[in-house]
């Protein structure tokens, strides 16, 4: 559906468009190397690599502003593009960095044999202990920080800081931390399992090992493309001319997840920070922020200020942190387009929300803020999100279920793109 002006369309009566459902091939195994909350499928990107060809638009950059793990970035540079990507948690910008480079075999075993070797000569000694972060301490039981201590150790000592076969033994540490900590599996919200047994650490490496290794045997994307993954916080990204020619990107939805909080293993464990909780400010749809709600309540757009309204009523402290949100969102479509190329496309993929009641039109409101910002010939399309992908049900810990009786969350979500015409 073709938007220009009116907004006041019915969006849930918007017909999902097949062609966005699913991929025509299997999605690579270097996608699922480390787990990553609201990935969205692989094949939105070749997908949207076609639209815009379609479109007659030529496209040498593409960036995501929230790369996430890195999965626009993998298949960016699969179909042989140029990549310019940004995320403010450092551990998804660890994987995406990762993901975005072909490593030989050969040295992938030396190193993972050296890591071995030298792990059995570290010992690790009271005082290291008593220099593990508390909140470490909390999620792990001392056998299993011991074996990660001498494993990120060993893992330092064998590989040349500024290899990239560094940030992929890494990535490797980050995703065990899981399975061997105490965090109940699978859950959205950190909390302890007390029944847990937690994996053996090296197990659980030796393994996370072996699926990236064969991942890399198969990984076919392109040396030639240039790629740039920046830890940063888009808002803060001063951009003096348009370098982009698509822009392939799903935002976060507001308070869905706390990106900060579900990856506190890694950023404590890998020293991004001392304190997890000091990445909640900058994030775009936390429900921590330290903001001015009559002056953003003054900047929202008019589907904004409506939604926000009605939540007040509900529910004063969701009401700030949505207003936050939109006007963060306002400032990013802003961004994005400042970003763009003549002729150049953007794709957001975005699902709406429901709170105590409220109808969260995440989707409108993006559309009314292309509108403003310049964006011409706004189409809108609905996509299925796959029940492999994503069951829409969660049960009352927030994991996911099949379980029908469960709170709904999201079970569809649009496809809304934009172009930049000057003149
Ligand atoms: C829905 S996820 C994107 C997932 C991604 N498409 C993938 O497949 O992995 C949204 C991402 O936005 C990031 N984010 C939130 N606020 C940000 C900000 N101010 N600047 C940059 N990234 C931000 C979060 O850390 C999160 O990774």
């Amino acid at each position: 559906m073709q938007i220009n002006e009116n907004i006041n369309i019915d969006f849930d009566a918007i017909p999902i468009e097949k062609f966005w459902n699913t991929g025509d091939v299997k999605e690579n195994k270097m996608h699922r190397i480390h787990s990553y909350p609201a990935k969205f499928p692989a094949f939105i990107t070749s997908k949207a690599i076609d639209y815009a060809k379609n479109y007659g638009s030529n496209v040498d950059w593409i960036a995501d502003m929230f790369c996430g793990c890195g999965t626009t970035a993998y298949e960016a540079t699969r179909n042989g593009k140029n990549f310019w990507g940004s995320d403010i948690n450092p551990v998804a910008t660890l994987i995406a960095k990762t993901k975005s480079q072909i490593y030989k075999d050969t040295n992938l075993i030396r190193y993972y044999n050296s890591i071995l070797l030298n792990y059995g000569n570290i010992s690790i000694t009271q005082n290291d202990l008593e220099k593990i972060n508390e909140r470490i301490k909390y999620w792990f039981n001392k056998e299993q920080i011991v074996e990660l201590l001498k494993l990120k150790i060993s893992i330092y000592e064998s590989i040349p800081i500024k290899s990239k076969y560094l940030n992929f033994f890494l990535t490797a540490f980050s995703n065990i931390l899981k399975p061997t900590s105490m965090w109940l599996t699978k859950s959205i919200k950190p909390q302890v399992d007390p029944n847990k047994k937690p994996a053996k650490v090296l197990n659980a490496f030796s393994k996370q090992f072996n699926i990236m290794r064969i991942a890399n045997l198969e990984n076919d994307i392109h040396k030639k493309s240039q790629v740039k993954i920046e830890n940063i916080n888009f808002l803060n990204k001063k951009t003096r001319k348009p370098f982009v020619d698509l822009i392939v990107t799903s935002p976060p939805y507001v308070t869905s997840y706390e990106y900060a909080d579900l990856h506190q293993l890694s950023t404590l464990w890998l020293d991004f920070v001392n304190d997890y909780k000091s990445l909640r400010e900058g994030t775009i749809g936390s429900l921590y922020h330290n903001s001015d709600f009559i002056k953003d309540a003054k900047v929202l757009n008019k589907t904004g200020e409506e939604i926000v309204f009605k939540l007040y009523n509900q529910d004063k402290r969701k009401a700030k942190s949505t207003a936050k949100y939109f006007v963060d969102m306002q400032k990013t479509i802003k961004k994005s387009f400042d970003m763009l190329n003549n002729n150049g496309i953007a794709l957001f993929v975005i699902g709406n929300t429901e709170y105590k009641g409220v109808r969260i039109n995440n989707a409108k409101h993006l559309v009314e803020s292309m509108l403003n910002v310049g964006f011409k010939d706004i189409e809108i399309t609905k996509r299925k999100i796959s029940n492999k992908i994503l069951t829409p049900y969660r049960d009352k810990n927030g994991k996911f279920t099949t379980d029908k009786n469960s709170r709904k969350v999201y079970a569809e979500e649009f496809i809304v793109t934009g172009k930049k015409k000057n003149g």
